[in-house]
């Protein structure tokens, strides 16, 4: 072969050259610009020609070296990133770690969570039904008489016709746990209730509760109120207090309303308080014997308590959101921030 034909043969091997490993890439290097590599020897030859010779050729000949040069430079690229078929070689160890973002439990998880932590420690099971409820289950076995306002287009999200409707609230499912089992019944129903209310910093037409029941021979009022401190206590800590008011709900008998002593300012008085030093925080009575025989059990033998509380109130107590459609935005800056839960109990 003259020089001519070594250097049209090296320009085709320069760019036919391939490498998938530093190997191959390390062999590509000693095999062109090694010591004793093609391109080198080459160059070796082109010392000895004729100076017409050399005149002719040294452009190509220095163009062919930075060939070499920029063919090793690309295989070099291609196995040191992730390319197909490449094999990633180069390993920055002081590169921070790139982890994949972790989710966080949605706050009122959080706090629903909670509540009903409080209630399964002490021998609450935890039961749940149909969030789209029958008329019998959602207001008939509660008592509330047929023209009873809660009932009313106004309140209640009907779904096909008038027989279904979005549970307003989770006494449904107890009245489900009534009818399917005997006393003693402890339990706890956790959920997603509707209302048909204005979206606004204070309402939404979706929320949760936790309302609990408790029926047994012998069931009194004091043991209404000693589980209510003690879920109080457990969750806002041992120095919160709380008393009753009177109240009325269709289903229980008495009935009253439950306000905390002011978790944020201790009773002092302040602006979550309205300055009065206590906070609602649930609806609660006895069961009504009415309730219970529409549901199977004897009220003759048995009595009951039953609560309910809402979750986004609870938790507005704990983090002082602004805005209640914040819970519901899925803005992840906002959800980022309750990746632990700044609660006692
Ligand atoms: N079900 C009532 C509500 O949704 C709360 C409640 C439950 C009140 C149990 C008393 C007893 O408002």
């Amino acid at each position: 072969m003259n020089l001519i034909e070594r250097i049209a043969a090296l320009e085709k091997a320069l760019e036919d050259a391939r490498a998938t490993t530093v190997d191959e890439v390390e062999k590509f290097r000693v095999a062109m610009l090694g010591r004793n590599g093609a391109v080198t020897e080459l160059f070796e030859a082109f010392r000895t020609v004729s100076s017409e010779e050399k005149r002719a050729l040294g452009q190509r000949m220095n163009l062919l070296k930075q060939a070499a040069q920029a063919r090793l430079d690309a295989l070099r690229d291609i196995v040191t990133t992730d390319g197909p078929g490449s094999v990633r070689t180069v390993i920055d160890l002081s590169a921070p770690a790139r982890l994949d973002p972790l989710g966080t439990q949605h706050p009122i998880s959080i706090v629903m969570d909670r509540i009903v932590g409080v209630f399964t420690r002490i021998g609450y099971t935890v039961s749940q039904g149909p969030e789209v409820e029958d008329d019998h289950h959602n207001f008939g076995a509660l008592n509330f008489p047929p023209d009873h306002p809660a009932r009313d287009m106004q309140d209640t999200f009907f779904v096909e016709g008038k027989d279904r409707a979005l549970r307003t609230h989770t006494s449904s499912v107890q009245v489900r746990v009534m009818e399917n089992s005997k006393p003693p019944i402890r339990t706890v129903s956790p959920g997603r209730v509707y209302r048909n209310e204005a979206i606004s910093a204070r309402a939404h037409c979706m929320f949760h509760q936790v309302e609990g029941l408790y029926v047994d021979k012998g069931v009194s009022f004091a043991d209404l109120k000693g589980t209510l401190d003690h879920f109080t206590k457990s969750l806002f800590g041992p120095d919160v207090t709380i008393r009753m008011r009177p109240s009325y709900f269709p289903f229980t008998e008495p009935s009253a309303e439950v306000d905390m002593s002011c978790s944020i300012c201790g009773g002092a008085g302040c602006n979550i308080c309205k300055h009065s030093g206590w906070v609602e925080i649930m609806g609660c009575g006895m069961v009504d014997p009415a309730v219970l025989s529409n549901c199977g059990i004897d009220p003759e033998v048995y009595s009951g308590f039953a609560f309910g509380m809402g979750v986004e109130r609870i938790a507005q107590l704990i983090y002082r959101v602004p805005d209640l459609r914040m819970y519901w935005e899925n803005d992840v800056r906002f959800l980022d921030l309750f990746t632990t839960a700044p609660m006692r109990g």
